[in-house]
């Protein structure tokens, strides 16, 4: 088995030198190294599904997101000499920490450190709902973790790093529009994500419908592996996907807000005909979801130019401009499903709060 220091491309990344009690963090805090950073929730408008590479979690299709100022995940990551494994606290209840370890893993690899951590995360929206909770969460994690490290990696290095840990949490890594490239490489050093478009560029609105608090039934690994090996439709899902990269990277680049809804509402739509022809079937919408989906194609043939996408969950997002989101708030919080509904502007990178 190759080390984790190349498994996350890291013979670029460059260890601090040095000894634990120069390291700022001992000197404030004896033995501990500790970090914390926010990062923010991110949609995707030309959606990610599917892997090329499992084991290095490299995506199989380009994705292209936007960054949510309103949705963040504040982590916590503390080194301790002599814990005996790794502890994992959400919104302070200890939680299963398989995913964390593993990813702590190759952030020890890369920083020659075998110390166990504390990760202390919290989450301002429900948790694995399809509000995207992993790509803020690893984001954060992988700043803050390889920070605590004494690692120093520039911002491509923190992509892939992140992109270990769930794909989309790439792209949480920037601010703005945001792209995700699938890349070529084997080892997975050319699939980072990078910023197209900073937040202040193009004031675009999210309306976020939240049509359920639980958490999802199906990971999105888990139901990726799913939709490949079954579904009839995932060979054309990956075949199409470099052509909606292209429209959405012009529409951007023009400003065309009804080219980016149109091309967001249709990347949704493949990916749920994909998910729905997997076996088993992966169908994340509820009753909600379906009402709220016909409400804003009912605003849309009022005249209001709004748009929704949907991730591997049941809550709708509705895009617009801002002049629009209140009413469209509005409109989407009278529907029968929607508990409540979150007005989110763009919103900036990940980065570290101490
Ligand atoms: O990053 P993951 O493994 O949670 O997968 C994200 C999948 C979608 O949210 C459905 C699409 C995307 O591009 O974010």
């Amino acid at each position: 088995m190759s080390p984790p220091v190349r498994a996350i491309g890291t013979s670029s990344l460059t260890k601090v030198e040095r000894t634990r009690s120069e390291h700022p963090v001992n000197q404030a805090f004896g033995e501990d190294r500790t970090a914390t950073a926010r990062a923010h929730s991110n949609i995707a408008l030309i959606k990610y599904w599917g892997k090329r590479d499992a084991e290095l979690n490299i995506p199989a299709v380009g994705s292209i997101s936007l960054t949510l100022d309103g949705l963040s995940t504040d982590t916590r990551v503390t080194f301790r000499a002599g814990l005996q494994q790794d502890e994992f606290w959400l919104a302070g209840n200890r939680v299963d920490a398989t995913r964390v370890t593993r990813f702590l893993d190759l952030v020890r690899g890369s920083a020659g450190l075998d110390s166990r951590a504390v990760v202390e995360s919290t989450n301002n929206f429900p948790t694995a709902a399809g509000l995207a909770s992993s790509a803020s969460g690893f984001a954060a994690l992988a700043v803050a973790a390889s920070a605590a490290a004494g690692l120093s990696l520039d911002d491509r290095q923190l992509s892939i790093l992140a992109r270990r840990g769930s794909g989309s949490a790439a792209r949480s890594l920037f601010g703005g529009l945001v792209e995700l490239h699938a890349g070529t490489r084997s080892d997975g050093l050319d699939s980072f994500a990078e910023p197209v478009l900073p937040p202040e560029a193009w004031p675009l609105n999210v309306v976020v419908a939240i049509t359920e608090l639980g958490q999802k039934s199906v990971n999105s690994t888990v139901g990726m592996g799913e939709s490949a090996l079954t579904s009839p439709f995932y060979p054309a899902w990956v075949e199409t996907g470099e052509n909606d990269l292209a429209a959405m990277r012009l529409a951007i680049a023009n400003r065309n807000f009804e080219q980016l809804g149109q091309l967001a509402e249709h990347s949704c739509l493949k990916l749920h005909a994909l998910m729905m022809s997997t076996r088993p079937a992966l169908v994340y919408w509820n009753a909600g979801t379906m009402a709220a989906m016909h409400s804003v194609l009912e605003l849309r043939a009022s005249g209001i130019p709004v748009y929704f996408t949907i991730d591997a969950g049941p809550q709708v997002k509705a895009l617009c401009l801002p002049e629009h989101a209140s009413g469209v708030a509005d409109a989407l919080g009278r529907v029968v499903g929607v508990h409540e509904t979150k007005v989110s502007a763009l919103g900036s990178g990940a980065h570290l709060l101490s």
